[in-house]
């Protein structure tokens, strides 16, 4: 029996097969490719010295993701595959809510026929209103302020509804808060396609100078510096979470939300200060105009997890910025437009 894992290639999804893998897991991986590349799977198996099977198809496309259910016996399902760019969520609202809906309740119709009932979903932070008070803690007032929140939102509620109907169902759906960092190995990280919309991944290409500047999106916040504060968790912690919410899966039945945060929250000065230290390159940057939809501070609590999950975030911000910088500095361009450099 082995786990199926949707967007798999991606950011998360690929520190998640990491994990899963080193803990002896069996893993089928999908992707359509539209935001990673599978060189980011060749790396995990590299890191692992393990194989898997691995499908480039779209979830929406119910015929294709059949014949994997067909080849394979699945005991439960992590579905990371998704859009994720709030901006473009924005622009593009259609694109999202097809893609983000349409890709779910086809996972889910697809389990349904082959008896698979047990998911983990990648929700998100931005489910809650922003102006519940913090820490956020799981029964937080729900709200969103953009398409791609209202997309984490309605899987959620599909998600819910699905479980209430037929109690075979197991659905854990994590709420991520900010995810940073990369594997210690500097073999996989974030690769965004064009301008990075996260700050993280911003502050890494001004300090390789590939940016000139890091904007800071408001400085006249209600903070101690005045720079909106977040929730940074390493990517691998964020992993760790995962196999800790497959193993809840095992007997339980029903549906759980779930914080994954570190509980601490750090400002855009204070990430900044500290990845100058850290790496000891500097970051130059400018204050400009808040961006609109932000607000000043966003933590988690994180309590439901360790109590639910027996997982905690471990990792500092320290260990989230040199695990950042060293898969900056080892892939400039990150996995390449097509090929991997280092099989060149
Ligand atoms: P990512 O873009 O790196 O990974 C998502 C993967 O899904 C990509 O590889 C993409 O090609 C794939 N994909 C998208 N639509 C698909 C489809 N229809 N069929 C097959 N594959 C498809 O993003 P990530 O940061 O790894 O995020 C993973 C999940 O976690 C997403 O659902 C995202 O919304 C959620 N999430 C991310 C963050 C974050 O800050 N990174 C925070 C909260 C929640
Ligand atoms: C963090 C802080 C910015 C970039 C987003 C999504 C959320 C979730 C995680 C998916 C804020 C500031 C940023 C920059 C800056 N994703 N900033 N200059 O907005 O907290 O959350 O990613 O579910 O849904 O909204 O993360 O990294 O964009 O911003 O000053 O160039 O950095 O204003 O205070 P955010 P972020």
């Amino acid at each position: 029996m082995a786990i199926f894992i949707t967007g798999g290639a991606g950011y998360i999804g690929s520190h998640t097969c990491v994990e899963l893998l080193n803990e002896g897991y069996k893993i089928v991986v999908a992707d359509d490719l539209s935001n990673s590349s599978k060189i980011s799977l060749d790396r995990v198996r590299e890191i692992t010295g393990k194989s898997f099977p691995f499908y480039t198809i779209d979830i929406c496309d119910e015929d294709a993701l059949s014949l994997v259910f067909e080849e394979h016996n699945f005991d439960s399902v992590i579905h990371f595959a998704g859009l994720k760019a709030v901006g473009e969520s924005v622009s593009r609202p259609l694109m999202y809510y097809r893609n983000n809906l349409v890709s779910t309740l086809t996972l889910c119709r697809v389990m349904q026929r082959y008896h698979v009932h047990k998911i983990v979903y990648s929700s998100s932070a931005t489910v809650y209103r922003p102006d519940n008070p913090m820490p956020l803690q799981e029964d937080a007032e729900l709200g969103c302020t953009n398409p791609y929140g209202w997309t984490k939102f309605m899987c959620e509620q599909i998600l819910r509804d699905l479980a209430s109907a037929d109690r075979n169902w197991s659905v854990v759906l994590l709420r991520y808060f900010n995810p940073i960092g990369a594997h210690p190995s500097g073999l996989i990280g974030e690769d965004p396609r064009d301008t990075p919309n996260n700050l993280m991944p911003y502050i890494s290409q001004v300090a390789a100078g590939k940016r000139e500047k890091l904007y800071i999106f408001g400085d006249d916040y209600d903070t101690p510096d005045g720079t909106g504060i977040r929730d940074y968790i390493h990517v691998v912690d964020l992993a760790k979470g995962h196999l800790a919410a497959i193993r809840y899966l095992e007997d339980f039945s029903g549906v759980e939300a779930i914080n994954l945060g570190t509980g601490r929250g750090f400002s855009v000065l204070e990430v900044v200060k500290n990845f100058e230290q850290t790496t000891g390159v500097k970051v130059p940057y400018e204050i400009a105009g808040r961006r609109a939809g932000d607000s000043a501070r966003c933590y988690a609590d994180p309590q439901k997890a360790k109590r639910l999950l027996g997982w905690r975030a471990e990792k500092t911000l320290e260990g989230m910025c040199k695990d950042t910088w060293r898969w900056q500095s080892a892939n400039p361009d990150g996995y390449g437009a097509d090929i991997d450099p280092r099989r060149k």
